[in-house]
């Protein structure tokens, strides 16, 4: 049985997250491989039911250490329930944000301290991190605009405001900056195909895809 590997999709509304994630979903499908596709928040039946308390509502209906306590609690139980059994089964886990984007909106969004999150993390997950994390990078306008051309009721950080949407992308970039042997940064600017492309290639490099 081949290895299972975990690889996170991270960025700011709109980046294109959600299409680029099940692009390389189904080019790891035709090359045999297992493929788990999952998100966050949610991904298991509890984290879903958090997942709606995060996403929709108000912008200010929590203080920001609530918000990253009911991420984290989001978070163990999809990582307990989903991605670790998965990965024990030998899957490819892809995931549809992860914990940087905890530390870059509840972190550098809301200006909670990087190390209670770091700590936090420690907590309900210790050592286990992503293979490889790409991260989509798109001007805050251009994101916004394609998330809103989705519509739906999930729009609760869309919402948080133009200064805020630049302190996160700015956070993404210092991320990728400071783990540049798990993350990579992937302009998203371009089309759905050439982004595609690019990720392709990103992942044929660092994890071989023998199934
Ligand atoms: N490279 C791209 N160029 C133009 N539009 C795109 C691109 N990638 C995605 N989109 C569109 O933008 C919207 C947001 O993409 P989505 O994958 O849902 O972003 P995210 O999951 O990061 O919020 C969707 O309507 C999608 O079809
Ligand atoms: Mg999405």
């Amino acid at each position: 049985m081949s290895q299972g590997r975990f690889i996170t999709f991270e960025g700011g509304e709109g980046a294109g997250k959600s299409t680029q994630m099940d692009l390389l979903a189904g080019l790891l499908r035709q090359r045999g491989l297992r493929v788990l596709t999952t998100r966050e928040p949610g991904g298991a039946v509890g984290a879903e039911q958090i997942r709606r308390l995060l996403v929709e509502g108000e912008p200010g209906r929590w203080d920001p250490m609530t918000e990253v306590l009911l991420h984290f609690a989001a978070r163990r139980d999809h990582v307990a329930r989903t991605v670790w059994p998965a990965l024990a089964e030998g899957q490819w886990v892809l995931c549809d944000r992860f914990a940087d984007s905890t530390m870059a909106y509840q972190g550098y969004g809301h200006g909670l301290p990087s190390h209670a999150i770091e700590q936090l993390y420690d907590m309900t997950l210790g050592l286990f991190v992503p293979d490889l994390t790409l991260i989509l990078d798109l001007p805050v306008e251009e994101g916004l605009r394609r998330a809103a051309g989705r519509g739906g009721a999930e729009d609760r950080y869309e919402r948080m405001g133009m200064a805020f949407h630049e302190r996160l992308r700015h956070g993404f970039t210092e991320i990728a900056r400071h783990h540049p042997q798990r993350c990579v940064l992937v302009q998203a600017t371009a089309s759905v195909e050439d982004v595609h492309a690019r990720i392709r290639s990103v992942v044929e490099e660092r994890l071989p895809m023998q199934a």
